[in-house]
């Protein structure tokens, strides 16, 4: 059981909207000090290949003024693996890539790719960062991220959050099916994707559960509420359900 579920709040939008003009505004600095007053745990940024919003200046100016830890999502390329030996965040969040897709689509294929994965993990690991793979939430997937040594999983909540009907509760079961499989493994179990104010509560009650990582629909709620006061509820939601 773990009381408390950690709040990462990935700030990648906030750079979105900043590069649609070019300029420094809005600064996803100043929405990690938000992010932190607000009651975040950690600071979670994807750094792309193509740099379609945080940069390299953005993870420099991030990694020496931020106080939270930072968490680094990262294809398994060579690049993405010299630039986390050289920043050292608290964590790296391996995740699947492809240029083409808009997010994150799928999870990382951690048993069809074992050999690509097992001298970045290990690296990684060496390096004192803690180490997660983006799986989907199956148990052939968990399996071969304990066999990887990675101490983390984050499962994939996009199936559950896009289901609608019947499927919401088949894709809920099979997450906290996972989450105790994956805990029975001693992995870590964190989660992310898709999450909003609407589907968050059923995940937060899954008690063996030690992270969310949450973005888009934070800095999408922002424009309307603000960064500190989405996060707050955000955050007050995650508590209910945990006390639940
Ligand atoms: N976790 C991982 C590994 C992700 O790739 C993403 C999306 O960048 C998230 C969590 C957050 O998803 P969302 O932006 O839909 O909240």
């Amino acid at each position: 059981m773990t009381s408390h579920l950690r709040l990462g709040v990935n700030i990648d939008h906030v750079a979105t909207i900043r590069n649609a003009r070019g300029g420094l505004h809005p600064d996803p600095l100043r929405a990690a000090e938000v992010a932190a007053a607000a009651g975040a745990d950690g600071i979670t940024v994807h750094l792309r290949e193509d740099r379609r919003h945080i940069t390299d200046a953005d993870l420099d100016r991030l990694s020496i003024g931020v106080a939270l830890p930072i968490n680094l999502e990262m294809a398994a390329t060579d690049e993405m693996l010299g630039i986390a030996l050289r920043h050292r965040p608290h964590a790296a969040c391996i995740v699947p890539e492809r240029r083409a897709e808009r997010t994150t689509e799928g999870g990382l294929d951690a048993a069809g790719q074992h050999n690509t994965l097992a001298p970045i993990v290990a690296r990684l690991v060496d390096a004192g960062m803690r180490v997660s793979l983006f799986i989907a939430p199956e148990e052939r997937q968990l399996e071969a991220a304990a066999r990887l040594g990675a101490p983390v999983v984050e499962l994939h909540t996009g199936p559950y959050a896009h289901a609608t009907g019947d499927a919401v509760a088949a894709e809920l079961e099979r997450l906290e099916r996972a989450v105790a499989l994956g805990a029975a493994m001693g992995l870590e179990i964190h989660a992310g994707h898709g999450l909003t104010y609407d589907n968050v509560l059923p995940v937060a009650r899954i008690a063996a559960l030690a992270e969310l990582n949450i973005g888009h629909f934070l800095i999408g709620e922002a424009v309307f509420t603000g960064l500190d006061a989405a996060i707050r509820r955000m955050r007050g939601l995650m508590d209910l359900g945990r006390a639940a």
